[in-house]
């Protein structure tokens, strides 16, 4: 029996719309799943909204209005748009839940119990203004590895290294442009340390746990020694609170991942499913595949497998990290008009073009993809537009006009077109099982530019005069007819009543 297959897209931020670089992960997502299905696969996707921490609680202050407010509305923005492109998850849930809630104070709770959380005091930027703590991403300031500028508090979007805010050179506060001050308060600290044998195994099992270049960053962070993880914040924070430790908050990044499993909680609790099966389980017997974007990677590879580890519940199988996206070979930007929501992405063109733009660009490395709209269109049009779609909607049209709309079968003199057809077909389910999407639709762009040559030499719209059966049979083999795995070819040399043989048993 096959293993149980649990996949997850990272979970979007609550504080803003999808945008087309969301849209990236979201398509390779639903590709993989979709491909996995329908290879036979028991997979299920799981998914949430990401809804606690500082962006949120930013806007909130800033609007005047509750946190909830705001992550009501991403809510509905989200499962709208993810709905129109047609990505099938089985259940989008929030990390502001009962369920995220109880499954995040589970872990805190056994991570707790076995010694690898303490507590200490932290110096910690305090706005005099704003009478606050400020979080880590109501600091800015310069990056103390790398030195780019204008960096959050608690990593560098530029070099991808984490640190203290208090690390970060000529600091302000997010909020105001004031000068923050230091002061003392507590904090809770998880250590990884006790995890570095785990996680050097973790990372190298099973080949295909992590990308090759992937494992060598997180080895390198792994040398370069595992360092504590802050993971509570003061009030007024908007997340859970941790607990018995009142005041104290989870930092977002703790209980965002969480959402993973309270997710497919709920989804096993709405539908009768065996939650335990999941997350309580083995990788043996269930396999956990995340796909995340690069700058994602040290809270999915380090943090992540340590919480569930210690905490008992199942670890990853595989974490699959792709790149960025980037508009007309720029960095998506406001300023630069690059920044592009989803939704007014389906003001101008259909959800399917995109799904095989991004499909046909994907493959499992984190090389960033330049959605260029020049080659948007090109691609479109030359390869989904010009050569499957006409491909289907000739042979289609020709049938139901000229052919009474009745289907044959594929004429025996047709085993070598049918032989060439069947070998692009049968390693697309491994290509989409690998993150190899671009070369499944290739091979389906193939099989487009093989069947288009093949009515072109039978012209059926010349047989249609003289051998309608045989050019029904002709045309039926690149349109409607399903090509079936179980496609064998018994070609019989006549067809019925003496036309040209057609019996080859394409199922449609
Ligand atoms: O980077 C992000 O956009 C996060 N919201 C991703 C969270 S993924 C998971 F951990 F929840
Ligand atoms: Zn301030």
């Amino acid at each position: 029996m096959s293993r149980r297959v649990l996949v997850t897209a990272a979970l979007p931020y609550a504080n803003g719309p999808i945008h087309v670089g969301h849209m990236l992960e979201a398509i390779q997502t639903d590709v993989y799943v979709r491909a996995r299905q329908l290879a036979g696969e028991d997979v299920v996707f799981m998914w949430a909204d990401d809804t606690h921490g500082t962006p949120v609680q930013a806007r909130a202050l800033r609007e005047g209005r509750p946190p909830e407010d705001i992550i009501a509305e991403a809510y509905e923005e989200h499962v709208s748009v993810y709905r129109d492109f047609g990505i099938g998850f089985d259940i989008f849930h929030s990390t502001h839940s009962p369920e995220n809630e109880h499954h995040a104070g589970e872990i805190f709770r056994a991570m707790e119990a076995n010694g690898y959380v303490s507590a200490r005091d932290v110096e910690q930027f305090y706005c005099p203004h704003d009478k606050m703590f400020l979080p880590d991403r109501f600091v800015r300031g310069v990056c103390p590895k790398c030195g780019a500028p204008d960096q959050y508090g608690d990593s560098c979007e530029k070099c991808g290294s984490t640190y203290a805010s208090t690390e970060l050179g000529e600091p302000a506060c997010a909020l105001c442009g004031t000068t923050p001050i230091r002061r003392s308060t507590e904090h809770l600290f998880v250590s990884l340390a006790p995890f570095e044998e785990f996680l050097r195994q973790w990372i190298h099992e099973d080949g295909g746990r992590l990308q090759p270049t992937v494992r060598n960053y997180v080895l390198g962070w792994i040398e370069n020694g595992l360092r504590e993880w802050d993971i509570s914040r003061d009030a007024p924070y908007f997340g859970i609170e941790i607990p018995g430790h009142p005041g104290k908050y989870f930092y977002v990044w703790f209980d965002a991942p969480v959402g993973y499993i309270s997710a497919t909680d709920k989804w096993a609790r709405d539908g009768g499913h065996d939650f335990a099966a999941y997350w309580q389980s083995t990788p043996d017997d269930t396999e956990i595949v995340h796909v995340i974007g690069k700058d994602i990677v040290y809270f999915h590879c380090l943090f992540w497998p340590a919480m569930l580890k210690a905490s008992g519940y199942t670890v990853p199988s595989r974490v699959q990290v792709h790149g960025w996206v980037m508009v007309n070979g720029e960095k998506m930007s406001k300023s630069r008009g690059t920044f592009i929501t989803a939704r007014t992405y389906l003001e101008h063109a259909p959800a399917a073009y995109m799904r095989y733009y991004y499909a046909s660009k994907l493959n499992s490395g984190q090389d960033d993809l330049d959605l260029s709209f020049e080659d948007f269109v090109n691609k479109v049009n030359a390869e989904l537009v010009n050569k499957a779609a006409n491909l289907a909607s000739r042979c289609i049209k020709f049938i139901g006009t000229r052919l009474e709309g009745r289907l044959g079968e594929l004429p025996a003199d047709a085993a070598e077109f049918a032989q060439q057809i069947r070998a692009r077909l049968r390693d697309a389910p491994t290509h989409y099982q690998a993150f190899e999407s671009s070369k499944a639709v290739r091979g389906a762009v193939e099989v487009a530019e093989i069947a288009n040559l093949y009515v072109t030499e039978q012209a059926p719209w010349k047989l249609a005069k003289t051998d309608p059966e045989r050019a029904r049979c002709a045309v039926s083999g690149c349109g409607p007819v399903r090509w079936s795995r179980r496609y064998s070819s018994r070609c019989c040399p006549s067809g019925p009543n003496g036309s040209s043989g057609c019996s080859s048993s394409l199922s449609h």
